[in-house]
């Protein structure tokens, strides 16, 4: 099985790509978004889907990672947490902003926003959470 935050983040990259391919009103904003995402996404799948795996070794489906790496990648996370809420609120500051501006707005637009929202909402919600509480079980490993 893929990693799903992973595979949800090459879905969104797709988005991007098509709507910057069929919004050339909304190029720079796009581009914008792009950029703060690739590197946002990368962040995500370097800190936070490591320590994530750690729930899923615990309960046999994946071979137990090295301690050590585990530990640098819980501290790593609770680093780079605000900065990934920082990242989310300005994509979405900026989708907002050329929703509002658009006058007719390309569904591409309405998708990629739609998907993109749903797609952090999940990870403030759940994973983010989910990620601290692994965190402080890998603390007393
Ligand atoms: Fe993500
Ligand atoms: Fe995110």
């Amino acid at each position: 099985m893929d990693e799903p935050v992973t595979l949800e983040h090459g879905q969104l990259l797709t988005l991007l790509f098509t709507a910057t391919q069929e919004s050339h009103l909304n190029l720079g904003p796009l581009k914008e978004v792009a950029s703060i995402f690739s590197g946002h996404g990368d962040r995500e799948e370097e800190t936070m889907v490591p320590v994530l795996e750690f729930f899923r070794a615990i309960t046999g489906h994946e071979n137990f990672p090295d301690i050590d790496f585990l530990k640098a990648k819980a501290d790593e996370f609770r680093t780079e947490e605000p900065v990934m809420l920082r990242e989310h609120r300005e994509i979405m500051d900026i989708l907002g902003r050329m929703e509002k501006e658009g006058g007719a707005v390309q569904l591409v637009l309405e998708n990629l926003s739609a998907f993109m929202e749903r797609h952090s909402n999940m990870e403030e919600y759940y994973l983010y959470p989910l990620t601290f509480h692994a965190c402080s079980l890998i603390d007393s490993l």
